[in-house]
């Protein structure tokens, strides 16, 4: 059966529907509403705001993790850093498609390791997927929410607790959960800062535009968008512009107002904010998540040596597919992901991983089916 309808319904990309268990779960949830049919699913996506957004979060995965693309992060705060010390208080920022919240405390973060004060930044945190909001208060992440290294600068900030990393509590007040649409939402106001990573990923073009202009138009005239490394729409807005290392997926106004604070490398780190206190340093991050640069080099080589002895471990070659990625490695990450999906067919992360590496070299094809077979891992997982 096919089930077209579903995309224009969800704006979803078409290519992520028709799989056999969205079929079934498609199916089961008539069944609990106690529907006819199709027609009059499609009818309730359309009149019902909530069904639309538990539709729309089946097939939308909430993955996410704290630092994820640390260059974005990076290049935020040096670019944060200068305006702060050029006198700017206050930093206003949306996390779209939040998931359970790595990417607003991540924001927080870097905001706070800029130098602004705790009550100077507000970060609203959106999402359609309830299950995922209740998450974000807590700031608190396992081991799927951890897979990068955490910055330096942002040590001071996070604490391991067990087998978790949690947020420095302090800066929950900065996090302002949200549940909606953001094909609907409206701001309160301008934001400095905007990410909208990996979600432009699962729409259809025309949605896809439809909402980058709608977050361009929430940007202060300085303000920054921030896309995932294969949320590939908005080549097409000829009046943003790309700024920072290409790994960054940052951008701003084409044409920047006089007195714009450009981007620059400050000379030192900066102190944390006064009076804060001395945070124990993450000693699991060391371990399991190597830095940018040659460190990353070298902890790719230990990980070469260390799957030769052991080549069937996933979190070694999860780790190292990640490093080439943020090494620009493409092909050498794209061996080392269908690896993983070898050993596990399964394998959700590694699977979008791949459709996005696809999607970035122009594959839409084999982007659509990587992101199938994801689509039907998550939905099974699920079950
Ligand atoms: C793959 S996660 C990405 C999380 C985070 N931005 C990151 O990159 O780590 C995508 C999230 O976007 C949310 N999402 C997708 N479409 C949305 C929409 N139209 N409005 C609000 N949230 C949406 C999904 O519910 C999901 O939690």
């Amino acid at each position: 059966m096919t089930r077209a309808w579903f995309a224009g319904a969800t704006s979803l990309e078409p290519s992520l529907i028709g799989s056999a268990s969205f079929d079934t779960m498609i199916a089961q949830r008539i069944r609990e509403l106690g529907l006819r049919g199709d027609a009059d699913y499609a009818e309730r996506l359309r009149i019902d705001s909530t069904e639309a957004a538990r539709a729309h979060a089946m097939v939308a995965v909430p993955e996410t993790w704290l630092f994820r693309c640390s260059a974005t992060f990076e290049t935020l705060r040096e670019r944060l850093l200068r305006r702060r010390m050029a006198g700017q208080e206050t930093v206003r920022a949306l996390s779209a498609g939040c998931a359970t919240g790595a990417e607003p405390w991540s924001l927080a973060v870097t905001f706070a390791a800029a130098g602004f004060p705790v009550a100077g930044i507000s970060i609203d945190a959106v999402d359609l997927n309830p299950d995922a909001l209740d998450a974000v208060p807590r700031g608190r992440f396992g081991r799927l929410g951890v897979r990068e290294a955490i910055p330096a600068w942002a040590q001071h900030f996070v604490r391991s607790e067990r087998e978790d990393l949690v947020v420095d509590p302090s800066l929950r007040a900065t996090i302002t959960v949200r549940r909606a649409d953001l094909f609907t939402f409206s701001p309160l106001g301008c934001y400095d800062v905007i990410l909208c990573r990996n979600v432009l990923i699962y729409l259809a073009k025309p949605a896809r535009e439809r909402l980058v202009r709608r977050l361009v138009s929430w940007l202060t005239p300085d303000g920054t968008l921030g896309t995932g490394h294969a949320d590939n729409a908005i080549d097409h807005l000829e009046d943003l512009a790309p700024f920072g290392p290409t790994g960054a997926f940052l951008f701003e106004r084409a044409a920047l107002p006089s007195g714009h604070v450009p981007m620059s490398v400050p000379s030192a780190p900066p102190s944390p904010p006064p009076g804060r206190r001395e945070a124990p340093r993450v000693a699991v991050a060391a371990a399991t998540a190597p830095r940018a640069g040659s460190r990353s080099f070298t902890r790719r080589d230990e990980l070469d040596v260390a799957l030769r002895r052991e080549p069937n471990r996933l979190d070694l070659l999860l780790e190292l597919a990640e490093l080439h990625v943020a090494a620009g490695e493409i092909a050498r990450a794209e061996d080392a992901f269908r690896r993983i999906v070898y050993l596990d067919a399964k394998h959700e992360h590694a699977l979008v991983r791949l459709a996005e590496l696809a999607e970035r070299q122009g594959k839409s094809e084999l982007a659509a089916r990587f992101r199938g077979r994801a689509l039907e891992a998550h939905l099974e997982r699920e079950e």
